[in-house]
């Protein structure tokens, strides 16, 4: 049996890992097994983790630190900090007020929350929830559905309920063979709050046919779509999803307003390269033409500096922030939030940075930023 969410923060829950350790506590085994898991053998899960660890900083003594701050400005907006909250699906699974708490604990935080396609609330009563508390700024992860009209219909919604930016995730046009779930029996609830039910019918198999190719490939969207997606909005469309620089730069020649290097978490295709080995061959090849965001394994505040010197604008989490979710619901979350900034701001002021402009590659130990420039 599940426990409770907490009222109260336990004394002892003072970092990511905390929230990680107590909420397997909090939920259910499937429900933990679809959070946890990514693709196969998860071997890009900890690629992730590990390639952020083994990095070192390189402190610096003496210098002048007031007036610091971990502000920064994102499609004309100006927020407290980097932390934004990457689009985690049916987060009812994790707690009753599910995306209701997060998107509140992140702008209480004064930072942005996406909200994905899947999420378990209609993206409508998320944005009024929010909006009716007087809070800030809100995305939405656009899954492409299947068709042209379909997309733009949902698009539309999100433009009319004052989201701000659309993240559109192009990395999972078939899902990973996830393992984990399937040996754990879970499946993501069919009450879809934002589509339709039952869902838009997918082309059937041919006899001898391949699921992948002939249905799923088959409705999958294209470099044409996303030019043609650009140009039924005004919001800045980011691309989230990208790990080849060549991908990077098509994005922005299609009119892409951001990029997030990504590798969903390694969720989708395992033996991906950690998102911090893709992270510098993207921003170089970007060149500052457009905000570039970083996922996968972000856990502490050493790494939020550590994306920043490698060319990240801001960074997403995932996991860390349901698992706070569903130890504290919104005040769990704001709290984790509260966490991982402060600890980018004990490491920029024991590197010497001042603000996140100040944060270059010579805050990475020498040996290191070797390593990562040249991968
Ligand atoms: C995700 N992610 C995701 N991404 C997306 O674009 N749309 C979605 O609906 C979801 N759903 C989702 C569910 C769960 C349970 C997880 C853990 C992740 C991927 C997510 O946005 C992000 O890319 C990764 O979670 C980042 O890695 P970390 O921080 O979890 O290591
Ligand atoms: C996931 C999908 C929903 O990663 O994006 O579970």
């Amino acid at each position: 049996m599940e426990k409770a969410p907490l009222q109260v923060i336990p004394a002892d829950v003072v970092s990511a890992v905390d929230y990680e350790q107590r909420a397997i506590g909090h939920m259910d085994a499937a429900a933990w097994a679809y959070l946890q898991g990514g693709a196969a053998d998860e071997r890009t899960i900890q690629a992730n983790l590990n390639a952020w660890a083994t990095c070192n900083l390189q402190p610096r003594v003496l210098a002048d630190m007031r007036g610091g701050h971990t502000r920064c400005t994102l499609f004309g907006e100006t927020l407290a900090h980097p932390i934004i909250l990457a689009p985690v699906a049916s987060q009812r699974l994790f707690h009753s007020e599910g995306e209701l708490a997060t998107t509140l604990a992140a702008s209480v935080m004064q930072g942005v929350a996406v909200v994905s396609t899947q999420a378990s609330h209609r993206l409508e009563d998320i944005a009024h929830h929010n909006q009716s508390l007087g809070q800030g700024l809100l995305w939405f992860q656009l899954y492409w559905q299947g068709s042209r009209d379909a997309t733009l219909a949902l698009l539309k919604r999100a433009e009319t309920a004052d989201y701000r930016a659309l993240v559109l995730t192009v990395d999972a046009p078939v899902s990973g063979a996830r393992n984990r779930e399937q040996r754990a029996g879970f499946n993501l609830p069919a009450n879809m709050a934002n589509l339709n039910v039952p869902p838009t019918p997918l082309p059937l198999v041919p006899e001898g046919g391949s699921v992948v190719f002939d249905s799923l490939m088959t409705v999958a969207p294209t470099w044409d779509d996303v030019a043609w997606l650009v140009k039924q909005t005004s919001l800045p469309i980011v691309l989230k999803g990208i790990l080849h620089p060549a991908d990077a730069i098509r994005a922005i020649d299609v009119g892409a307003s951001g990029i997030v290097v990504s590798n969903h978490g390694g969720r989708v295709l395992d033996s991906v390269t950690a998102t911090f080995h893709a992270l510098p061959e993207v921003a170089k090849a970007v060149n500052g033409a457009v905000p570039v965001l970083v996922d996968g394994g972000i856990r502490r505040g050493t790494d939020i500096i550590k994306a920043r010197a490698l060319g990240a604008t801001a960074v997403m989490i995932g996991r860390p922030y349901i698992h706070a979710l569903s130890v504290a619901g919104a005040l769990g979350v704001a709290h984790l939030i509260r966490l991982l900034r402060e600890e980018l701001e004990i490491a920029m002021a024991l590197t010497g940075c001042k603000t996140l402009e100040d944060i270059q590659m010579d805050v990475l130990h020498t040996q290191l930023t070797a390593n990562a420039s040249s991968t």
